[in-house]
């Protein structure tokens, strides 16, 4: 059995202050209906604040845990990297989760999958548990390739990682196309990418590896269409962007 997993990315949104109003809110109406496994993933700036926070929470109410995770880091460990963040700086935080090669990073910033490849082995060094973003752009679901793209992701950002790794490994199917555009992808179609991801990792890995693997749908996840993606056989979770933010509508995802 799969336990679900739903993250909030909070991407550059929140700065520290804000970030803690969120978890007083959040712990105040807190409620885990269909106990699945939670995790936030603010900016650098507010980590610590919220882990400390989400502690003295967590004391009170021994229902909830939500697990804290970063955005990105850099592969490696210190040095001249003037503006990075290593692995090591997350571990000794208390940070859990990392996400690692989001779109945002892949476009915006450059990052190749030789460089998101060295950041997982990097996370995995430091016994973070990566969310390994991939999905294709729309012109390439238009053309068609949009398995053949994904998989193609997947399987060079997965170079040299030894199975052994993959219990700590989450998968995050996002289609660019309905990353923040409100648009999302039918629950059969994430769902058919999401199979298909399982599929390749029993081809790179075996069965009982993509059997025990979480794999999120990320790209519009809503309070709306938050219980259709997740009662999808290969939807295990979700990694929401926008709506987690909202304590109200990160809640309700939460108790799709
Ligand atoms: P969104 O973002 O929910 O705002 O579409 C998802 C993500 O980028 O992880």
């Amino acid at each position: 059995m799969r336990t679900p997993f739903i993250a909030g990315n909070w991407k550059m949104n929140l700065n520290h202050n804000e970030a803690i109003k969120f978890i007083d809110d959040i712990s105040y109406k807190f409620e885990n209906k269909n106990n699945i496994r939670i995790a936030v993933c603010p900016p650098f700036t507010s980590l610590r604040s919220v882990i400390l926070v989400l502690e003295d929470e967590m004391a009170k109410n021994p229902n909830m845990i939500i697990k804290t995770g970063a955005q990105n880091m850099y592969f490696e460990e210190k040095g001249a990297f003037t503006g990075e963040i290593s692995p090591e700086m997350l571990k000794a935080l208390g940070v859990e989760y990392v996400i690692i090669g989001h779109s945002e990073r892949r476009e915006l910033f450059e990052e190749t999958d030789e460089l998101i490849n060295k950041k997982l082995k990097a996370a995995f060094k430091h016994e973070l548990k990566p969310i390994l973003c991939i999905g294709e752009p729309l012109k390439i679901r238009e053309e068609g390739k949009a398995q053949e793209y994904t998989l193609g992701q997947l399987e060079k950002d997965l170079n040299d990682i030894p199975e052994s790794e993959l219990n700590n490994l989450t998968i995050a199917y996002e289609p660019i196309w309905a990353i923040g555009t409100g648009r999302t992808a039918t629950p059969q179609d994430a769902n058919e990418m999401c199979k298909a991801i399982r599929q390749k990792i029993s081809k790179l890995y075996n069965d009982k590896c993509a059997q025990n693997l979480i794999i999120q749908y990320g790209g519009s996840v809503k309070p709306s269409n938050a219980k259709e993606l997740m009662s999808m056989p290969d939807i295990d979770g979700a990694l929401v962007g926008g709506a987690s933010i909202n304590v109200d509508d990160f809640l309700a995802i939460i108790n799709y």
